[in-house]
């Protein structure tokens, strides 16, 4: 055990009284280092699984940070839209959880349903190409079973004590995930495996077609909360029930024995795009119909509870949710599945499958975690500056003095400084040594330091002086080996449509810095033609190289009808297509309805947003 982790066992233990007293819970990852679960009998083994104390210890929290706001903010809770990797973000949910700012609308704490449907890509299966091993491993192999098996812990922690969880899978990976969930939830909290069963598609006639998906349902307790479903009368005429299932009804009668109650068989429900009049499509190559999520949602949540889906993709969940009046949390770390959900909360109808009367969204709030807006940053009061700054490293606010010096908070025991650089201007080494002179060892081998980076005049991560490390915790930072274990890895955005259904998995934060864009526009009668001259990615991880011009690009994104406040998304162009065309979109002239909005966004998640009016376009057109 390294020296940290003894001095937080011992600091716990002295703190261990205080906790009884005021009825405060020992955080959950040290409650399994102190009580560890009991041996299993038999566990599933592979490389790189680590343990559950250490992925909840390890885990980054991100601030999340308001981009915009749609519909006025609720009084006591407002839907989320976070765009980010889920797993940082489910952490900073579980330090909302702990302070009281995740209650469902009966007052309990956590939430009460969480719904996902994880990605794993298969299109390279048959390619055999070079990198088939690599990516067999990120997405088939143990490295797809710990990217899960992670998120799934915190998960845990983040249900509420009556909650549940299905998780949507199918029969390459469905059997391995749920040995996890056995190991995670208990086998005794294992409730359903719901098999939904549909006909769409091709068959094979070498073997039996394949032909359903697996939906592992597990409870965080045994008392959990389930609503009996029926199926309702207009399926049972629909899909024939009464031929299907004769047993169960009652011919004379016309009746079905049990009401027909809901099996774990669901044959019901059609996979999208398969019926004619289907108004819930969103161009979204992963969707699930609303029925089947509906059926999820009124099983296991009542209105008002908070129903959460953490791979959101197309916001099948919170649509939903929104329609049966629950609380929704949806978290994607793709902006083109953010912008999506985005504009299908804004055009939503009262029916599930999207038909109906329009329906008003209730409040919602779209937030980065991980990728942040510098410039709005910049521009907050110190006291909000100084609040952020402590949340994104995980510094505890706990202002107080060494020696007359103020400090700000606590990081992992030790002191932590924020820096007003508004009133204090510059960090030298001679700040550090005039510091280190006041408060000498009073502050024990450790001292951090937060400021932006242009406040540091010195390169290094630490200054040491007699034996005291003052850490730069630079603002903004892409990289602090001493402090993470981990390495930081960022965003990646998919660059072709397949690429939407990958696994991604970012580590720590960073700035956005909007990627360089020159354009060249031609307009003809068919349509506005958009050569992208130049395209420069500014992001960049420390030690690894820029990737170079237009492949950095991940899409270009196009609202037809800009109404200069919201980004209304119309159409995605996907680089790999863009590149085929020499780097060309085409823009039909007749979806352009006013001025045009085009967001380029590199692979990192950064955009540059560009507006063409019609007036350019006149211009060009004469041209
Ligand atoms: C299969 S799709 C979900 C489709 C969704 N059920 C629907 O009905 O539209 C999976 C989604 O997971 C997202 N994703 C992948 N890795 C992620 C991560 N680490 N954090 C958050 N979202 C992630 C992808 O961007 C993709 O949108």
């Amino acid at each position: 055990m390294d020296k940290r982790r003894q001095e937080k066992i011992y600091e716990l233990l002295k703190r261990g009284l205080k906790l009884t007293e005021t009825g405060e819970e020992l955080p959950a990852e040290w409650a399994r280092e102190f009580f560890p679960p009991e041996r299993r009998e038999y566990e599933l083994v592979y490389n790189g699984k680590e343990t559950e104390e250490q992925i909840l210890a390890d885990t980054m929290a991100v601030p999340f940070q308001e981009v915009s706001t749609f519909g006025q903010n609720g009084v006591d809770w407002h839907n989320k839209l976070i765009f980010g990797d889920n797993l940082q973000a489910i952490k900073t949910l579980l330090q909302m959880k702990a302070d009281g700012k995740l209650v469902n609308a009966d007052g309990t704490p956590g939430v009460r349903l969480i719904y996902i449907d994880p990605p794993f890509s298969t299109r390279r299966d048959f390619k055999g190409s070079q990198d088939q091993k690599a990516y067999q491993d990120k997405i088939a192999g143990s490295a797809f079973l710990e990217f899960m098996r992670k998120r799934l812990i915190l998960l845990k922690e983040l249900l509420a004590n009556d909650g549940g969880i299905y998780v949507h899978l199918d029969y390459r990976k469905g059997h391995y995930i749920k040995v996890l969930m056995d190991e995670i939830f208990g086998e005794q909290n294992f409730i359903n495996e719901i098999i939904w069963s549909y006909r769409t598609g091709g068959v094979s006639k070498n073997f039996f077609a394949r032909k359903h998906d697996n939906i592992y349902y597990y409870a965080k307790n045994g008392n959990f909360l389930f609503n009996t479903q029926y199926y309702k009368s207009y399926q049972q005429k629909k899909y024939n029930f009464s031929e299907k299932y004769p047993e169960f009804f009652d011919k004379d009668k016309q009746k079905w024995y049990h009401n027909s109650v809901c099996r774990d068989v669901w044959e019901d429900i059609y996979p999208l795009g398969t019926e004619a009049d289907s108004k819930e499509r969103v161009d979204f190559p992963t969707q699930k119909p609303e029925a089947l999520i509906k059926r999820i949602i009124e099983a296991s949540s009542n209105k008002g509870d908070i129903v959460m889906d953490v791979f959101a993709g197309s916001g099948t969940t919170s649509a939903t949710a929104e329609k049966l009046e629950r609380r929704w949390i949806a978290i994607d770390v793709s902006k083109l599945a953010v912008y999506t959900i985005q504009k299908r909360m804004l055009t939503l109808r009262k029916n599930i499958s999207n038909t109906g009367e329009s329906l008003a969204a209730k409040p919602f709030t779209l937030y980065n975690a991980g990728l942040y807006d510098f410039e709005n940053l910049r521009n907050l009061p110190w006291e909000d500056w100084r609040f952020f700054a402590l949340q994104l490293f995980e510094c505890k606010d706990e202002p107080h003095k060494i020696h007359g010096f103020q400090m700000d908070g606590k990081r992992q025991g030790s002191s932590v400084h924020v820096f007003n650089h508004f009133k204090e201007g510059q960090i030298s080494q001679q700040t550090i040594a005039d510091l280190h002179a006041s408060i000498g060892k009073a502050v024990g081998d450790r001292c951090f330091i937060i400021a932006p980076r242009g406040a540091f005049l010195f390169q290094e991560d630490y200054l040491e002086m007699d034996g005291v490390r003052y850490y730069a915790l630079r603002i903004p930072y892409s990289f602090i080996n001493e402090l993470h274990r981990r390495k930081f890895s960022a965003l990646v955005q998919p660059n072709d449509e397949m690429a939407i259904n990958e696994t991604v998995e970012a580590v720590g934060f960073d700035f956005i810095q909007p990627p360089v864009v020159e354009l060249e526009l031609a307009a003809k009668k068919q349509a506005v033609s958009v050569k992208i001259k130049k395209f420069e990615s500014k992001a960049r991880l420390r030690g690894e190289d820029k990737i170079s011009k237009h492949d950095a690009l991940s899409m270009v994104m196009v609202d037809y009808d800009y109404n200069g406040k919201v980004f209304d998304l119309d159409k995605a162009f996907y680089a790999s297509a863009i590149k085929d065309n020499k780097w060309k979109i085409e823009l039909p002239t007749k979806e352009i309805k006013g001025d045009v909005m085009l967001v380029f966004l590199d692979i990192y998640g950064n955009e540059s947003r560009i507006v063409i009016t019609p007036k350019v376009l006149r211009a060009k057109a004469k041209k």
